[in-house]
């Protein structure tokens, strides 16, 4: 039995953005050539995960409309959910009590990007978690500016600290996890901190506690970039910009894993280069078929 279900949370402040986030949500905004909101779509959909709660900011539902509807372009189910302003990370398991029910689920950043090798064969075996939480890491080389987790043995998280300023550990907790479904119950018990929103960390911590926090890789190969400054934005557009002009394909075009899962036919392939209409996304679309 794998996760089926999974959360992009897209609202947040972009108070970093600003003034590029006054008008348009952040994961609205352009990493080269497609909306951000593709990138961490994509990694739930190479999981396998059909069934997609998106969290939005208030008033926003017309504008993710326009360019993910329900879904069904792309074989999946996609639902939405305003939160009024950001209480924090986990307060997406709140707002999705419903949509989550008894299953386990993931959660990803709306403004996370991960890109690499044997990226999606990883994705297939965090989708298996049972029990307890599973979390990807990855090495930074500057970790004070991270939520950090130190490992005994290969999988199993011993202490998580968010941006210590003496050394603690390198391996930095990006922003795509996996939960057992008490996820909820524990979300429900946490009460903010002293900046005022639910913390994932503390999250975490309860899994710790019960000794089921669990870690997997990205790995050397693979490149995980958070993209909430202008600076990152800028740096994850010439990194997808160098990988799909010399290589000649793209990252994260959602139309074509939702081919390669068999979740859509040639069929959706021409509506969708219809909707688009005459670009360069579409060039591509044309060439899958
Ligand atoms: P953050 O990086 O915490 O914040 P932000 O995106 O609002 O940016 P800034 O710090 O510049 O104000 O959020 C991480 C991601 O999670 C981001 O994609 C926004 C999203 N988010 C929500 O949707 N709801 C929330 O309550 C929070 C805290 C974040």
């Amino acid at each position: 039995k794998m996760i089926k279900k999974g959360i992009i949370l897209a609202g947040g402040h972009g108070t970093r953005m600003s003034p590029l986030t006054k008008a348009v949500n952040k994961q609205l905004l352009p990493i080269y050539d497609k909306p951000l909101i593709f990138y961490p779509l994509s990694i739930l959909m190479l999981s396998k995960i059909k069934e997609i709660l998106i969290i939005i900011n208030k008033g926003q539902l017309n504008q993710y409309r326009k360019i993910l509807p329900d879904g069904r372009n792309l074989g999946i189910k996609i639902i939405y959910k305003e939160q009024s302003y950001p209480k924090g990370l986990p307060d997406a398991f709140l707002l999705g009590e419903k949509f989550i029910g008894k299953d386990n689920v993931a959660l990803i950043l709306g403004d996370n990007f991960f890109y690499g090798q044997s990226l999606s064969k990883t994705l297939l075996d965090c989708v298996k978690l049972k029990k307890g939480a599973k979390v990807l890491l990855h090495k930074v080389s500057k970790p004070e500016l991270y939520g950090l987790a130190k490992v005994k043995g290969r999988n199993k998280i011993v202490s998580i600290k968010e941006k210590p300023k003496k050394y603690f550990s390198d391996l930095a907790i990006t922003g795509l996890y996996f939960f057992d479904k008490n996820v909820v119950k524990f979300s429900k018990q946490l009460k903010p901190s002293k900046r005022g929103e639910l913390e994932i960390t503390d999250l975490l911590n309860r899994y710790k506690k019960k000794q089921q926090l669990y870690a997997d890789y990205i790995g050397r190969g693979g490149a995980w970039l958070d993209t909430g400054s202008i600076e990152d934005f800028y740096k994850t557009s010439a990194f997808v910009s160098a990988i799909e002009n010399r290589q000649g394909f793209k990252i994260s075009c959602i139309e074509e894993i939702a081919l390669n899962n068999k979740w859509i036919s040639k069929k959706n392939i021409i509506e969708a280069i219809k909707f688009y209409g005459k670009c360069q996304y579409s060039d591509y679309l044309k060439k899958l078929i």
